[in-house]
């Protein structure tokens, strides 16, 4: 463990009041890493090989780190470099690839390797335009691969790093929001050390763990926290700030079923979004009791529930609605959850 620092505070600055000496930050932080910091098999410092770089964090884009472990290691036994996974065929690559899901991210992988073997002679690109313009790799894919591999400045801010720098700035706005977002990378973009300085992969490596072992969502241990003499955050428990999710507002939708000689009546809708489409007829009067379908949808920020009840049939009909002969019914054309509640009723009814 390193000795507890004395932090020397420079003079504030309004986008960036990092509270302490950001060398100091840097090396307590690394260190703790260095200790303490999982073993896992994607981690092989220094350096560190870009193509396996590339597969464990395209593995981890979507699956938790336990489960990418074994698929990891699996796969590097099977494809141990470029030139292995681009001579393999799709078969071979998707069936390493099964029980990850998301067979994109293995097809893409496949063919940044074909495109590494044809372009590049199989000699990973160093450049930034060039990693990202690799199939299946965007922006934080690329500074991922940029910074571990080739100690580039370049953060890799995935949801761990934004939350220790919302919390080590005790930043109170939003963070899901464009500006929010580039807020943080700018912050992270300005901790970095230089290229002659060196040292940005393991430090990038070292933010992304705490945010995985210590500053962790919910319950952050800030006791444990090698870097707590830096931070900021009053209640660290609370961010980083999400923008209110609007409250979805529920919505009563009646309908009647109303059948006659073989023929149920429908209505053609009116309305912007579904000019033309028919539905079971809107009852005017709301209705109580057990209905004879049901079922919700969502719309816009709403949550229809949708019930059906036995209507009675009109006297006259309004000019836009019609009876339709059973037969002809799967042929007419309905929004999605019409279809489904007369499907339904059909089912029930035979
Ligand atoms: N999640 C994304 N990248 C990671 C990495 N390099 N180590 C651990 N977890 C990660």
């Amino acid at each position: 463990m390193a000795p507890p620092i004395k932090p020397q505070r420079p003079p504030h600055s309004e986008k960036n009041p990092f509270r302490g000496d950001i060398r100091e930050f840097r090396s307590a932080l690394t260190d703790w890493f260095l200790e303490n910091g999982r073993d896992l098999p994607w981690r092989t410092f220094p350096p560190r090989d870009p193509y396996s770089v590339l597969v464990s964090e395209i593995m981890l884009q979507q699956t938790q780190v336990a489960t990418v472990i074994d698929y990891y290691e699996r796969w590097m036994e099977r494809f141990p470099d470029i030139q292995a996974l681009a001579a393999a065929p799709e078969n071979d690559v998707l069936h390493a690839w099964q029980g990850l899901g998301y067979y994109s991210r293995a097809r893409n992988l496949h063919a940044a390797a074909k495109l590494i073997a044809r372009d590049y002679g199989g000699a990973f690109p160093q450049k930034a335009e060039r990693i990202l313009a690799l199939p299946g790799v965007g922006p934080y894919t690329a500074a991922a691969v940029a910074t571990f591999a080739f100690d580039m400045p370049t953060p890799p801010v995935d949801a761990n790093i934004l939350r220790v720098a919302a919390r080590l700035l005790d930043y109170r706005k939003p963070t899901d929001s464009a500006a929010g977002l580039s807020h943080i990378r700018d912050i992270a973009q300005q901790w970095q050390p230089s290229a002659e300085e060196g040292g940005a992969g393991i430090f990038n490596e070292a933010l992304m763990e705490l945010g995985a072992l210590v500053c962790t969502p919910r319950t952050p241990l800030c006791s444990a926290c090698p870097v707590r003499i830096f931070c900021r955050a009053q209640e660290p428990e609370t961010l980083p700030i999400k923008r209110p999710r609007p409250r979805k507002v529920e919505l009563e939708e009646h309908c009647g079923w109303i059948v006659r000689d073989g023929q149920v009546l429908l209505e053609q809708q009116t309305g912007k979004r579904w000019r033309g489409l028919w539905r079971l007829p809107l009852l005017t009067e709301p209705h109580s009791g057990i209905p004879l379908a049901a079922l919700t949808y969502p719309f816009t920020h709403h949550r229809v529930s949708l019930s059906v009840f036995p209507g009675t049939t009109p006297l006259f009909l309004t000019e836009n609605q019609r009876w339709f002969p059973f037969p002809e019914l799967e042929a007419v054309p309905m929004t999605a959850p019409h279809r489904r509640a007369l499907r339904k009723l059909l089912l029930d009814k035979s």
